[in-house]
């Protein structure tokens, strides 16, 4: 009987797979973009291979001569990708056959696709961290450059979406950098777990063959040879890590692109776009929408959503390969292209931001936002206890509200008439810009400490 099955294990079988599920099924379309990290994980396998003898030196070279070939096919994209051939393993295994012949076979010697596949992977993930995390670092350098130059714009501080208290808004986009640090260490933390090298653990239980691991290992750039074989195979924590890093700044992310919507909004104006920023409207002529914000706070979801199926995919799995596992690329591949996309835009938004510096100001006025100066003032200058002083602050609010007026427009006699042995100099404490720089606590708003805060940090992140 002719043995219809093409495939490296078509020995064994009967029938060829059902072409439906070799659509289904095939994974080629996503993983080709491994191509570069399965080649050198393949000449480094081989190298080593050679090393312990356990292939002839001149099968090797010719492997390897054979998948630099290869590369280059794939880079100049004259490579034939072929769905029947399930992945990038193993349609680089079957070119190199038809490029070398018969000692491609070789190649496979002490592997599995399944510590293969993962070394792969591994690899792309800690290339691809670092780069999110370099364009973390370019977006981190865009606020502390719109920092200093803000270091005495005064806005309204929000808690519940209501004014809260004075802050400059220099000290607001450095709550972003902090944010965005964390991110990054994240990030960076993530490469430090994938730094432990999968190839060499074959299928689930490790080889019979003399190799040697830590060779591999570090040719590969990892820090050491994986400890369990079953665990090696298993394990997509990774994959894991870097989406949960994802989602969380692209949450980040998605707070930053609501603000800039709502202080870009015709009711609040805090801040003005750049053109290059806004999209009009196909109908209302007047229109300038801010879409790219929009777009990178809904993308967000799809962060947040990719690392859910992840978590089901890998719930209650068994060790320790299974097919469900294939679709692991697919969703960190979507989720790394969302966020480097989303990082991006968001850069860009920084640097489009135009502070409309008068409405901040009258908006920090409003709202009666230094009416926690005033009991602190009474606290710090009258012997009360703060609660006392707070009821004495709410009857001068109350009397403000009442008379249409806002703190800093209230004469001396007025206030007096809430507490009637006040020195004039509590006037001050109205004054917003007094009111920022009063908040000198490590932290803090002041523009001395705003100050000391930028320049620490633009030596970190030069
Ligand atoms: N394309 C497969 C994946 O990404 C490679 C591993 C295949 N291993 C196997 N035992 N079928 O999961």
């Amino acid at each position: 009987m002719k043995n219809k099955n093409k495939a490296v294990w078509g020995g064994r079988f009967k029938n060829s797979t059902s072409k439906i599920f070799e659509q289904i099924g095939s994974s080629i379309d996503i993983d080709k973009r491994l191509y570069e990290e399965d080649i050198l994980g393949s000449v480094v396998h081989t190298q080593m291979l050679i090393k312990q003898k356990i292939i002839k030196k001149e099968k090797g070279l010719k492997i390897i001569k054979g998948l630099k070939k290869i590369e280059i096919e794939i880079k100049k994209n004259r490579f034939k990708f072929r769905k029947k051939y399930e992945d990038i393993h193993l349609n680089i295994e079957k070119r190199l056959f038809s490029i070398i012949g018969e000692d491609a076979g070789y190649l496979h010697v002490a592997r599995s696709r399944n510590d293969q596949v993962v070394t792969d992977f591994k690899i792309w993930l800690k290339k691809s961290s670092e780069k999110i995390v370099k364009n973390l670092d370019i977006l981190i350098k865009n606020f502390l450059k719109k920092s200093n130059e803000n270091i005495h714009t005064i806005m309204p501080g929000f808690t519940h979406l209501k004014n809260a208290q004075p802050i400059s808004f220099a000290h607001y986009l450095l709550a972003y950098v902090e944010m965005f640090k964390r991110d990054q260490k994240r990030f960076n933390n993530n490469i430090d777990y994938i730094n432990e090298c999968p190839l060499g653990v074959g299928a689930l239980a490790g080889t019979s063959y003399k190799i040697d691991r830590n060779f591999t290992s570090k040719k590969l750039g990892f820090k050491k040879p994986t400890a369990n074989s079953i665990d090696t195979v298993s394990d997509r924590d990774f994959a894991l890590d870097f989406l949960s890093s994802s989602s969380i700044c692209a949450m980040h992310i998605s707070r930053l692109a609501e603000e800039i919507i709502i202080w870009n909004s015709d009711i609040f104006r805090l801040i003005k776009l750049n053109d290059k920023m806004l999209t009009g409207s196909s109908i209302m002529p007047q229109k300038k929408n801010p879409d790219p914000a929009e777009l990178i706070r809904g993308r967000t979801g799809k962060n947040f959503g990719l690392l859910q199926s992840m978590l089901t995919i890998m719930k209650g799995l068994p060790l320790s390969y299974y097919k469900d596992m294939q679709e692991d690329k697919a969703i960190v591949f979507d989720s790394y292209d969302t966020i480097l996309g989303s990082i991006i835009i968001a850069n860009e938004l920084v640097k489009n931001i135009k502070p409309n510096k008068e409405r901040m100001l009258f908006l920090s006025n409003q709202g009666f936002t230094t009416a926690t100066d005033f009991a602190d003032y009474l606290v710090q200058n009258h012997d009360l206890s703060f609660r006392a002083a707070y009821k004495i602050s709410a009857k001068l609010i109350n009397y403000a509200e009442k008379n249409k007026k806002t703190l800093n427009q209230l004469s001396f006699r007025e206030v007096l008439k809430v507490k009637n042995n006040l020195n004039k100099n509590v006037m001050n404490v109205f004054d917003v810009k007094n009111s920022v720089n009063l908040k000198t606590s490590y932290g803090g708003t002041s523009t001395k400490n705003i100050k000391k805060m930028i320049s620490r940090l633009r030596k970190e992140f030069k």
